[in-house]
């Protein structure tokens, strides 16, 4: 089987320097050590309020990440011109509230369906992977398709909540299973994310179907205790199992 790569989230890096006001930690800083640790990419999600990631962030770590990055935006003009002014390896598109402390939920596809069509041309014609956060359904893999992303990721929130509360975990990860499967087999590239932790990476990493896992809050957590580095290899570990 081809080898599982990790995405790694840095975002909360972030957070807890703009805690402060201060210039450290530098999310600079974590992404190459991230690189080194054996990360197959960088994500940072630049926000609309610019809670965490910001504008220099992103500039500063394009020009010196040797790895691909994957930047999370929400689909709006503001964020569809920054990614062609900066043209990341890859895009994820996400939904966006400015009340939520994280992103819920998958995209509205069909209430996004004219500028979410405009915005994947626009970024395949520069060369951009596009990916598109999703609720794992069939419908939304066909939707998907209609729209022409290269990827979907399935979000993961509420397997990890069932892992956590040890309720429904098999229904919440059928569905995510059916839902890798069909749009694997209809030349998809699948991802997955969202709240995923050493114990819900279990049960996930044995769908075939998905190629990538992107892990973020977690692995800043965790780096607390033991570091970035050994987080990172532990997942690189637990996802190739
Ligand atoms: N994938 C996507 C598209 C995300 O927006 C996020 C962050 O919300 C993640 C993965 C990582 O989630 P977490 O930080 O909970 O690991």
């Amino acid at each position: 089987m081809k080898k599982r790569l990790l995405g790694v989230n840095i975002d909360h890096v972030a957070t807890i320097r703009n805690a402060r006001g201060e210039t450290y930690p530098d999310p600079l800083k974590a992404a190459l050590i991230a690189s080194r640790s054996g990360a197959d990419s960088v994500t940072i999600h630049l926000r609309e309020d610019r809670r965490h990631i910001n504008d220099d962030d992103l500039k500063n770590i394009i020009k010196k990440l040797k790895i691909p990055l994957n930047l999370e935006i929400a689909p709006t003009s503001e964020m569809l011109k920054i990614a062609i002014k900066h043209k990341p390896n890859y895009v994820c598109i996400v939904p966006e509230k400015r009340n939520e402390v994280t992103t819920e939920g998958g995209l509205n596809l069909k209430k996004n369906n004219k500028f979410l069509k405009y915005m994947i041309n626009k970024l395949k014609n520069k060369n951009i992977r596009v990916s598109l956060f999703i609720n794992p359904s069939i419908l939304n893999v066909d939707e998907s398709m209609k729209l022409g992303t290269n990827c979907v990721e399935i979000h993961t929130g509420k397997y990890c909540n069932a892992v956590n509360n040890k309720k429904n975990i098999n229904f919440e990860l059928s569905k995510i299973k059916k839902t890798a499967k069909y749009a694997s087999e209809h030349l998809l590239e699948v991802h997955a994310g969202h709240g995923l932790t050493y114990k819900s990476i279990k049960r996930i990493s044995k769908i075939k179907y998905i190629s990538e896992y992107n892990i973020g809050h977690f692995i800043i957590s965790e780096a607390i205790f033991v570091g970035l580095n050994n987080a990172i290899k532990k997942f690189k570990m637990m996802i190739n199992n």
